[in-house]
Parts: C-alpha cells; sequence; structure tokens
C-alpha cells in the first residue's frame, strides 16, 4: 500500500455539491472582489474565531506583513518571532520593513519559549528596538500565550498571532487569533481551512486596526478614489470566500477527525522510536500537521519513503539559516533548541479524510524502524 502525504481531492469530493453551487451562485453574481460572499465569511470567521472585526487578504503572508503595518509597526523596528517557523513569518516582517529578531523555542511546545523572550528583553543588546512579538501556533498547536502576553504587557510589546496553521486552536478556552492585538490566518489550500488557491484574514477586537487593514489591502483607500495612506493591493477575492463559508461549516468536524487520527497514532505509535507531539495540557491541539520527532529523522524518512510512504519535514532549517536571511548575522548554534528540531521533526501523513488502514499502515512501519534502520 502506499500512501500519500496529502489527497485534497479527498476533501473535496466530500462536499463537492455544496461548493459547486457556491461558486455557481458567485458567478452568477458578476460580483468578483471584495464582495458580499467576503462581507460575510469575514462575519462569520470572526465569530468563530471570537473576535469583533475580521478582513480578508490575498494571502497568509500578507494578513502578517498588513498585521504589522496596521498595529503601528514601523520600519526599522524589531519583531521577535521563533527560529523554527515557515519562512513567510520572516518574510512578512521584512515587507514590512522591520527587522526579524529571533528567540529560541520550549522544546516541549516547539514554540516561542516566553523565559527566553523575557530573557532576550531583558538584556540589553545591540540591535533594534522590539516593538512586537509574532508568536506561531506552529502545527496546529497553542504557543504558550498568557506569558508571553505577559512578558509583551511588561515590555510594551504589540503580540501578532501567526495562526497561519492554527484554525480552531485554543488556548484556555479563547480560540487562537483572539489574544493579541490582531491574529493571522492562511488559507492555502492545504491548511484546515483551504481555499482553492490563495487567501488569508486578520482577525482582532480592535476597530482601528480594523479600518487601516480595510485601507491597507485596497490602495490605502478609505473611500472609492481616495486614498488615505499608501496602500497595497491584497484583496480576498469573492470565490475563494463563497467557498471558505462552506468549509468553515464543515471545520469543526473536520478537526474531530484530525483528532481522532491523531489519538489513533498516539496508541500505535506508543512504544515506536520517535517522539509524539503532545497533546497540550492549557488547549486544542487540531493537528494541522503530526511531526514527530527522532534523532535518526533522515534515515526514518527514507525508509518510510521506501515503503511508499510520503512524509514532509517542516521546516529543514530555521529562518536565521535560510540563505534570505544570514545576513541577519545568526550563526549555526544560535538557537540550538529550534536547529535540534528542524534536524530531527518529520510530519506524517494526517488529515480528515485519511483511512484508518493508512493510519494503521504507517504506523506499523514507523513501528518497525525501531529496528536498526536499513538501508532504503
Ligand atoms: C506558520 C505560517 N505562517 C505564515 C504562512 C503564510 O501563509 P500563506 O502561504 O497563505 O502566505 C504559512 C503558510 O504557509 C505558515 O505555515
Amino acid at each position: 500500500m502506499s500512501v500519500p502525504f496529502l489527497d485534497l481531492r479527498r476533501g473535496y469530493h466530500g462536499i463537492r455539491d455544496e461548493i459547486l453551487l457556491a461558486v455557481e451562485r458567485t458567478l452568477e453574481s458578476g460580483w468578483y472582489v471584495l464582495g458580499p460572499e467576503v462581507a460575510a465569511f469575514e462575519r462569520e470567521f470572526a465569530e468563530y474565531c471570537g473576535t469583533r472585526h475580521a478582513v480578508g487578504v490575498g494571502s497568509g503572508t500578507d494578513a502578517l506583513h498588513l498585521a504589522l503595518r496596521a498595529c503601528g509597526v514601523k520600519p526599522g523596528d524589531g519583531v521577535v518571532t521563533a527560529p523554527n517557523t515557515a519562512v513567510p513569518t520572516v518574510s512578512a516582517i521584512v515587507a514590512a520593513q522591520a527587522c526579524p529578531v529571533f528567540v529560541d523555542i520550549d522544546p516541549r511546545t516547539m514554540t516561542l519559549d516566553p523565559e527566553r523572550l523575557r530573557a532576550r528583553l531583558s538584556t540589553p543588546a545591540a540591535g533594534p528596538r522590539v516593538t512586537a512579538v509574532i508568536p506561531v501556533h506552529l502545527y496546529g498547536g497553542p504557543a504558550d500565550m498568557d506569558p508571553i502576553l505577559e512578558v509583551a504587557r511588561e515590555h510594551g510589546l504589540m503580540v501578532i498571532e501567526d495562526a497561519a496553521q492554527a484554525h480552531g486552536v485554543e488556548y484556555r478556552g479563547r480560540r487562537a487569533g483572539s489574544l493579541g492585538q490582531a491574529g493571522c490566518f492562511s488559507f492555502y489550500p492545504t491548511k484546515n481551512l483551504g481555499a482553492c488557491g490563495d487567501a488569508g484574514m486578520v482577525v482582532t477586537n480592535d476597530a482601528d486596526v480594523a479600518e487601516r487593514l480595510r485601507m491597507l489591502r485596497n490602495y490605502g483607500e478609505e473611500a472609492k478614489y481616495r486614498s488615505r495612506t499608501d496602500g497595497f493591493n491584497s484583496r480576498l477575492d469573492e470565490l475563494q470566500a463563497a467557498i471558505l463559508r462552506v468549509k468553515l461549516r464543515h471545520l469543526e468536524e473536520w478537526i474531530a477527525e484530525r483528532r481522532r487520527w491523531a489519538r489513533l497514532y498516539a496508541e500505535l505509535l506508543a512504544d515506536a522510536p520517535v517522539t509524539l507531539p503532545a497533546e497540550p495540557a492549557l488547549g486544542r491541539h487540531v493537528y494541522h500537521l503530526y511531526a514527530v520527532r527522532s534523532a535518526r529523522r533522515d534515515d526514518l524518512q527514507n525508509y518510510l519513503q521506501s515503503r511508499g510512504i510520503a512524509t514532509i519535514v517542516h521546516y529543514p532549517t530555521p529562518a536565521h539559516r535560510q540563505p534570505a536571511y544570514v545576513a541577519l548575522g545568526y550563526d549555526e548554534g544560535s538557537f540550538p533548541e529550534a536547529e535540534r528540531a528542524c534536524a530531527e521533526v518529520l510530519s506524517l501523513p494526517l488529515y480528515p479524510e485519511i483511512s484508518e488502514a493508512e493510519v494503521r499502515r504507517i504506523a506499523e512501519v514507523v513501528r518497525s524502524a525501531r529496528r536498526p534502520i536499513p538501508e532504503a
């Protein structure tokens, strides 16, 4: 049996009629960008996240970039994030003309370590003045937000959540995206709530931030052909919004399925030679990715590949060691926990429509790697 990492057609086939109805309704409406579907999706997604406002934009990267600007991050400001994030977290900081500042992770959650954040901010260091922090809810597990928010309050920082992988994540009863000044989502097709193209959203409780975002995404316009600020073109289109509205109605059942497969993996892999993702004590993991860890990750990946099981490494190179960002001056060894995580993580296939037989097969092969891993 060969097992793909992900098959998006299975999800589509499950809701094909609803999607096609929504697409037909939108095409017939003759309104294709920033119209009633976007407005309705913004209302519905804000309600889902427990925030007062939501502003649809072109991608998750744009959500972060525009949120930084809307929250008042200025050119040259330092913005802290974790080194093991997806590169777009960092590109968004640079797009906002700010300077990425990295702080190492807590190895248990693989997200920004609040104590290391406190230490970094309390130690006078050369470099830019830090004005904001972007905790990343990596793989669909919550960052430890309360201590991060506390440190941010002590140091007057804005908190902008990277919730690109975290639709429906909960932290002490609150939804990801609703915890800081702004929460940024990606609806890239592979995400837990995925469009059929690029799309993103910023949610916030701050009416001024929402208003600035609405201008920034649309040429800086406060009214038709009247630009109050410099701006961009990063608009959510009607087709994506209509499709996302359909999918939002299914999100909770899909999260329940993801959690069911994660429980089955945990049961089947209890004695396997890998470290399993930990269920958060304080919230709900939504298992966007099921990232196990192994000191012999590359051997394990090759072994699984040789038995027809596709896996992906999220992410092999920490952001501070990417060619694009070496000029920031962080050497190898600067962030040992994030670097170790990047060397050890391996995402196993997990999505709502994966079959039980596939999960059992994957687990069986991972378990069989307990013996010395043979050459692929
Ligand atoms: C953690 C994280 N941040 C930001 C992004 C950027 O989102 P997008 O691909 O929609 O621009 C992604 C998605 O790839 C992500 O995983």
